[in-house]
């Protein structure tokens, strides 16, 4: 195969959700299908959102696990498919936001009972910012929820997305009697437990046919047909260049857990989603057929085991070919690298791989040079974008608690930061300390692994603040200006960036108001 064949036959992507909407069970029927995986309950993933906030360790134990789940690949129809897991826990969701700079594609898991939750009004907010083509999967129809309809409503309201149903459920709950593809124009009977055999798919291009009252019932097949009327009625037809350009979501209806439209799903992913994409440096588009390989690093994991500091990061390739050892630029550091354990991942296996290819993920074992965003290139300077830190909404001092291990203290904050775990923050005026996070979990990570990594100890202590912006000003005199009015609540990041520190939603408005020549910015990136 060729290497433009290589990278047409690529989908990689990433499934999002609010916890226990069913991320983990459609991840695992989409494994099995693929052959991945041979059995139900291989995939833990990241499966840390029962654990009450305070247990940390019990996350760390599934941090571990999640290594293995952070990327899994596998072949369905001669295709390289890639899913990027993405942690259910709200707290990290930074991580999950970084993900998604490395996916071309999303599946939204939503729980017909539920609907739209608040997590996952985040995450496609975050995916809407990029235009990131979407496909809606609505879960659990083996159970009572809400009406199609209804839903449609609420996420085109919620998530801002124009959708169009391509599958249509019959009844729900204890009267679900199946789907109608209208993708396919196939009539779809709902057996549970993934006993779905062959005959119960049934191809039905005409919605009057007797066929359809014979396999439903009379009343339901009438309401469906009432129901597809509607939809073609209300709905825009299916476009697949809207839905590339992010501008129209397809959505299916079915049960991940009894393996119950899923194949579905996978047939319309695997024709509809896009193949890697080109992407964006600052100083240039790189498109995916170039023959130099570059790539960026998304993710880093931390080895679990204190004894063995390495790490495992995430590369993302964006363009041409990566070999192992190879010498490639590191180009934040501006010197030659090869790897001779280069990793991919197979669902829960790990192998070592001679080459990979755009829209693949490798990981890297890391003993502390890479920070998440940094490129690997052939020799070319490149800085990919989209790949921001978010402004963080939780805030504490953090203090030397034994003034023996400051060295020690200095790396291991500044390896953390390196992965993503939270952003420090130096107060201009007495150069103290702010770590600040998405989530509040975060704390106690760091401590716990402060300790037991890096042989240091912190203590925190509450700093009242509201949030974080980075600030940028064209007129020199006017930031000079707002920097000695606002010296006070000016802090730099790590990368020595000016940031405002807002005590409060009130205080955020003032300062924009009396300085309207500066700019605030929500993300790192701007
Ligand atoms: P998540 O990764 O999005 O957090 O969700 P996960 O797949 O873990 O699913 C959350 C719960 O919903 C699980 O039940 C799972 O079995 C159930 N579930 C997933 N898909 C369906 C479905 O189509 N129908 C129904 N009725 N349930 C579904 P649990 O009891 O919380 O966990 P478990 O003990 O089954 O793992």
């Amino acid at each position: 195969m060729n290497f433009k064949e290589e990278i047409k036959r690529r989908r990689t992507f990433g499934i999002i959700s609010h916890p226990d909407a069913g991320k983990t069970t459609l991840t695992e029927k989409l494994l099995l299908f693929g052959g991945a995986i041979q059995v139900a309950g291989a995939v833990k993933s990241n499966k840390i959102k029962r654990t009450a906030t305070s247990d940390f360790m019990e996350i760390e134990k599934q941090r571990g696990i999640s290594v293995a789940t952070s990327v899994m690949g596998f072949e369905y129809r001669d295709l390289k498919i890639n899913i990027l897991d993405t942690p259910g826990h709200q707290d990290f969701a930074e991580d999950t936001y970084r993900t998604l700079t490395a996916v071309d594609s999303v599946i939204v898991v939503i729980d017909v009972a539920k609907g739209v939750e608040p997590q996952t009004e985040k995450l496609v907010e975050v995916c809407r910012m990029r235009q990131t083509p979407i496909i809606v999967f609505i879960n659990k129809l083996d159970r009572e929820g809400r009406d199609g309809f209804d839903l449609l409503d609420e996420i085109e309201e919620k998530l801002s997305l124009t959708v169009r149903p391509l599958s249509w459920p019959i009844g729900m709950g204890q009267r679900f009697k199946g789907v109608y593809n209208l993708y396919e124009q196939k009539l779809i009977l709902f057996r549970p437990h993934g006993k779905q055999a062959e005959e119960d798919v049934i191809e039905i291009t005409d919605l009057s046919s007797a066929e359809l009252d014979k396999q439903v019932g009379e009343a339901a097949a009438n309401e469906l047909r009432d129901e597809v009327k509607i939809i073609r009625e209300v709905y825009p037809a299916f476009d697949r260049q809207a839905y590339l350009q992010g501008h129209l979501s397809p959505v299916f209806f079915g049960s991940a857990i009894n393996n119950f439209g899923v194949k579905e799903l996978l047939d319309c992913f695997v024709e509809i989603a896009p193949h890697p994409l080109p992407r964006f440096t600052e100083e240039r588009q790189v498109d995916p057929a170039e023959d130099q390989f570059a790539g960026f690093v998304f993710k880093i994991h931390a080895n679990m085991d204190p004894k063995h500091r390495d790490r495992i990061a995430f590369l993302r390739i964006c363009s041409g070919k990566f070999a192992r050892n190879t010498n490639y630029l590191h180009v934040r550091q501006n010197r030659k690298m090869k790897f001779s354990n280069p990793t991919s991942f197979m669902a829960a296996r790990k192998e070592v791989i001679e080459e990979a290819f755009p829209g693949d993920v490798v990981g890297l074992y890391d003993s502390g040079n890479f920070k998440i965003g940094d490129t690997l290139t052939e020799g070319e300077v490149l800085h990919f974008k989209g790949i921001p830190s978010f402004s963080p909404e939780q805030f504490r001092y953090v203090n030397n608690a034994d003034p023996l291990k400051q060295k020690q203290l200095a790396k291991g904050l500044e390896q953390l930061m390196d992965e993503g775990v939270a952003q420090l923050f130096t107060r201009e005026v007495n150069g103290r300390k702010i770590i600040g996070t998405v989530g509040a979990l975060q704390f106690d990570v760091i401590q716990y692994r402060l300790e037991h990594e890096y042989g240091a100890s912190v203590q925190y202590e509450p700093v009242n603040l509201y949030k974080a912006c980075w600030v940028q000003c064209k007129n020199e005199a006017a930031l000079k200006e707002f920097l000695k009015r606002r010296n006070r609540d000016m802090a730099k990041d790590i990368d020595g960036h000016w940031v405002f520190l807002a005590e409060s939603a009130w205080a955020l408005k003032m300062a924009q108001e009396n300085h309207p020549e500066v700019e605030f910015h929500f993300t790192s990136e701007f």
